[in-house]
């Protein structure tokens, strides 16, 4: 791409936010902060093979020193430059058990939820990994800045998106006016607008679930699952099978081709294995401003009220018309449990 016509994430957010009448920066704020820390991990994450950040957290390497694992390093680095964008009053983040309240910042009025390493099983593996987040805007100043404040459902959600770490690292994001992929070219350390407005396929040929566990499926969701495998010309049947075991990877290719990801409940796991604060909510805001849709399977996504920080809920995302293809088919399936 030529240079003049290069768009960094930096002059793309200025633009955007002379697009808000009431706009006072703050939203950049948080930005550069979280591209910063997005850098730092990046960082880490390519050299992950070389030093000694691999394995688990707690264990003592051979100088003796505490060995650290990239998610808790992941989170150390997003929390140290959240915090410093002197903007946000709360961070909740899949690595801490409690929110985690900026010093000197009670007055402040947003919220950061992340889930900073995703797809952690797959570092010692060299697979695609992420960092996921989203911004609310905190709506009670009477009081201090508590954890009520944090329980917001996700159609409240100001921003989200995520930073991918594969073959190319990237941020994707939504300010709730269309999705944009932006691409860090690693030779100036700028991330650079290489998918402007993306939009999810309405129907797509892939389908992305562990089907280890399909025998402890919803009936209709086993149903779904025989029904992508059926040859089908007019449908473009059977589908391709795809499944990496990070959300961030799996989701990402399905927003460009077309697909539908699930983490269904099992017996084991009723409410599924994924968390709606860090997960399941910027997901699907991303997706449905990519004209796709997020389920649980008995509510969209963004209207679940929230119950706790680390709450599970079980999740089908992707293109509109294979979302609704599995609803419908667990919908009747339960409702001919009801006429037995
Ligand atoms: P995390 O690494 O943040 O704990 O998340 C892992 C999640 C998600 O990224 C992935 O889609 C899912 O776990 C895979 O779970 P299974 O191994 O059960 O398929
Ligand atoms: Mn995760
Ligand atoms: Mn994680």
């Amino acid at each position: 791409m030529p240079y003049s016509k290069l768009i960094t994430l930096e002059q793309f957010i200025v633009d955007q936010q002379s697009l808000y009448k009431d706009a006072q920066g703050s939203l950049s704020k948080i930005f550069r902060s979280l591209e910063l820390a997005a850098k730092v991990v990046n960082r880490d994450v390519r050299k992950a093979g070389l030093v000694d950040i691999l394995g688990n957290h707690g264990a003592t390497n051979v100088q003796g020193e505490e060995q650290k694992k990239l998610d808790v390093i992941a989170n150390d680095v997003f929390l140290a430059a959240i915090s410093r964008s002197g903007e946000v009053c709360m961070i909740i983040s899949e690595e801490m058990d409690e929110v985690y309240y900026v010093e000197g910042a009670e007055n402040e009025k947003y919220i950061v939820a992340m889930d900073p390493l995703d797809g952690s099983s797959n570092i010692d593996v060299n697979a695609s990994i992420g960092t996921i987040f989203s911004i609310y805007r905190r709506t009670n100043f009477t009081e201090k800045p508590s954890v009520t404040d944090c329980l917001q459902k996700g159609k409240h959600q100001v921003a989200a998106g995520y930073f991918i770490y594969g073959s190319s690292t990237m941020l994707v994001y939504t300010t709730g006016m269309g999705v944009n992929g932006f691409t860090l070219d690693d030779s100036i350390q700028e991330f650079c607008l290489s998918h402007p407005n993306i939009t999810t396929p309405d129907d797509g040929k892939i389908y992305s679930v562990n089907e280890g566990n399909l025998n402890e499926f919803p009936e209709g969701v086993q149903e779904y699952v025989a029904y992508c495998k059926e040859k089908d010309k007019a449908t473009n049947r059977p589908y391709s099978a795809r499944y990496i075991g990070s959300l961030i990877a799996d989701f990402h290719r399905n927003l460009l081709k077309g697909g539908i990801y699930m983490y269904p409940s099992t017996e084991k796991a009723p409410n599924g294995k994924l968390r709606l604060m860090y997960e399941l909510n910027p997901m699907a805001f991303l997706v449905e401003q990519a004209g796709g849709l997020a389920h649980t399977g008995s509510a969209r996504v963004l209207d679940v009220k929230p119950t706790e920080l680390h709450q599970r809920v079980p999740l089908y995302i992707g293109s509109k018309n294979m979302v609704e293809k599995v609803l419908g088919m667990m919908v009747s399936e339960e409702l001919q449990e009801a006429s037995l």
